[in-house]
């Protein structure tokens, strides 16, 4: 059984090194678009499955081979595209240690080491995001679970408040819970609803010009409705980076025995900005905080967080029915990964959050963050320059929305692509076509918004012809 020979580790692990370290040197010249088609390579990959095993290094040098070429580079300081971030390399280094360890973080007694580092983790992110020092977390996939994980947690607590368990009796029977969010919330927060029986018929709440939800219609949304109330509030528009005024929404909401999420996938961070204290003022007295470490913290996917206020109803919408699982071994004084998240069975992902922490430090962090936020005003300031290109937020983030004069974005966007020296996405906001730059990789320097700003711009004067 030649594949599950042991003495292949050794050549495995360099064969490894060998296709990482060529991805990572090339990253910087190479196009940012993918070189081959997805016809090639599912010729490379695709077919029947073999009859027969095949040598472990000849498998992995194959797909490194093939399906590098078919990878837009999404590490690369030049992607812009949706909110990804690259890999910082410590934090590359643990996740790739993550599944030689491969330790099962759920029961702490499986894994002590994965859930004490993420018991670490939390206090520093509590600590750098100025959250309630007793929040609980949940490490999750990303910010989709992170916002349902807290969703589910809001249901519990809305209705076990009036009396209702919804753990033990379900929703069937159970009195309304309204979700109140803002117009432009993100749609992982629908899909949070969905998935855990709310509908999908959210009370919208207006927002102000760049997408921020406005307190005075919170105020007159929560007059008008009664019973069990979910607020979901946004730390970072997906468009246009705004921060909704949380504490002050988090106070209005309260008042109407509200429970407040925070949805901060990429925006959260914002928080450890000295400079946006003001504009981040009073987050901790949210309820519930979702964030994402594989956007703007640069580790690689999958890793988000959850945090909570109420570790009692964060524990009891997650946790295991100990009776019914007389096999596991919770700790008594130790804290079981698998009570804070909707898995159970899962990779430990505390620990390249805690590498990249450790090692980034705040000092660190907040450097990462202004960062992305400077080259972002930096993309705004240069292609307003450019006749005809105008900006259409304010950049209070790393996110830039950019109009066209006379030409489709999308003409311009997939002419950006294809040229390759940077990569960026599209967006419809306020019913317009726009292209969408979100500056979110750790590496981006002055050098890479530069050469992106003059392929954009000679792709606009080549699509209006001028
Ligand atoms: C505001 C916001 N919330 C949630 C998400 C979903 O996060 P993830 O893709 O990590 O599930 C995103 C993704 O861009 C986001 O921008």
């Amino acid at each position: 059984m030649p594949t599950l020979d042991p003495t292949v580790t050794d050549r495995l692990i360099d064969r490894v090194r060998v296709h990482a370290t060529r991805y990572i040197r090339r990253l910087p010249a190479r196009q940012v678009r993918a070189s081959a088609t997805v016809e090639e390579l599912r010729d490379a990959l695709g077919g029947p499955l073999p009859d027969q095993s095949e040598d472990p290094v000849a498998v992995i040098d194959r797909l490194a081979d093939h399906a590098e070429r078919t990878m837009t580079a999404s590490t690369s300081a030049r992607f812009f595209g949706f909110v990804v971030g690259g890999a910082i390399p410590v934090a590359m280094a643990a996740d790739m240690l993550t599944p030689v360890w491969d330790q099962n973080a759920s029961l702490y007694v499986a894994g002590p080491a994965a859930a004490v580092t993420e018991e670490v983790a939390r206090t520093w992110l509590v600590d750098l995001l100025g959250l309630p020092p007793t929040a609980s977390v949940g490490f999750v996939t990303g910010g989709q679970m992170a916002n349902t994980t807290a969703l589910a947690v809001a249901r519990h607590q809305v209705l076990a408040s009036i009396g209702w368990d919804v753990e033990r009796d379900g929703l069937a029977g159970a009195p309304a819970v309204t979700v109140v969010t803002g117009a432009e919330r993100h749609s992982t927060i629908d899909r949070g609803m969905r998935l855990l029986g709310l509908g999908s018929q959210a009370v919208l709440v207006d927002v102000d010009d760049d997408g921020a939800m406005r307190s005075d219609r919170l105020a007159a949304a929560l007059a008008r409705n009664d019973g069990p109330t979910i607020v979901c509030t946004q730390l970072g528009n997906v468009n246009t980076g705004a921060l909704d005024p949380v504490g002050e929404l988090a106070d209005i909401a309260h008042a109407h025995g509200a429970w407040v999420h925070v949805d901060g996938a990429f925006g959260l961070w914002a928080a450890c900005i000295p400079r946006l204290h003001e504009r981040t003022a009073g987050l901790e007295r949210a309820d519930s905080w979702a964030v994402d470490a594989h956007k703007w913290l640069n580790v690689p996917y999958d890793s988000g967080m959850v945090f909570t206020a109420h570790p009692d109803s964060h524990r009891a919408a997650m946790g295991t029915d100990r009776a019914q699982s007389a096999y596991l071994e919770f700790g008594e004084q130790t804290r079981d990964p698998l009570e804070w998240t909707p898995e159970f069975s899962r990779r430990a992902r505390g620990f390249a959050v805690w590498a990249a922490l450790r090692c980034l430090g705040r000092a660190g962090v907040v450097e990462l963050i202004e960062r992305g936020c400077a080259m972002a005003s930096r993309f705004a300031e240069q292609l307003a320059a450019e006749p005809g290109i105008t900006i259409r937020n304010h950049v209070v983030l790393n996110q830039v929305l950019v109009g066209f004069d006379d030409v489709a974005a999308a003409d311009v966007i997939s002419a950006v692509q294809r040229d390759g020296t940077c990569w960026m996405s599209g967006t419809s906001w306020r019913g317009e076509a726009l292209m969408r730059i979100s500056v979110s990789n750790w590496q981006t320097d002055v050098d890479d918004v530069d050469r992106s700003v003059r392929a954009i711009v000679a792709c606009y004067r080549a699509a209006r012809g001028s």
